[in-house]
């Protein structure tokens, strides 16, 4: 069975709270209960992590060298400025799928940018939850 990292970034810890109208109305337990499902669903061992710090996120990755087959991660506001994080993944060369909840590209200019795209194989926006889904099937062929 296929291992994979769920990373989350930055204040997603915070969702149901943070923005309702961008974010939705469901907390972080909510969206770790549907990644764990949608691993489960699709034959994969899913592990979860949230971390509101960069180098916290960075330890992570370089953790899941010989551990994970594939990462998911959604850098929230790091993806636009993080060059460690990126650093991080391409070091592990671990196959990356880049998540984001709401449409980056239809937001602010800054949002447009993102460090960890040059690395990610694929990346989802703007499907809110079902974008993780989405990610997960990459990696379990469905
Ligand atoms: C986000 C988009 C980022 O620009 C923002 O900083 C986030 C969340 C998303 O999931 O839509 O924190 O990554």
């Amino acid at each position: 069975m296929k291992k994979i990292l769920v990373i989350n970034g930055p204040n997603l810890n915070l969702l149901g709270l943070r923005e309702p109208a961008i974010y939705g109305n469901r907390d972080y337990k909510a969206l770790e209960a549907f990644v764990l499902e949608s691993g489960l669903d699709l034959s994969l061992q899913v592990e979860c992590f949230q971390s509101n710090h960069e180098g916290a996120i960075v330890d992570k990755i370089q953790q899941a060298y010989g551990v994970f087959d594939g990462i998911v991660i959604n850098p929230a506001a790091y993806t636009h400025t993080s060059v460690a994080i990126l650093d991080a993944l391409k070091a592990v060369a671990i196959p990356t799928v880049e998540v984001h909840l709401s449409d980056v590209d239809s937001r602010e200019e800054f949002r447009r940018h993102s460090f960890v795209s040059l690395y990610a194989k694929k990346v989802i926006k703007g499907k809110g939850f079902d974008g993780y889904r989405e990610a997960l099937e990459y990696f379990s062929g469905k």
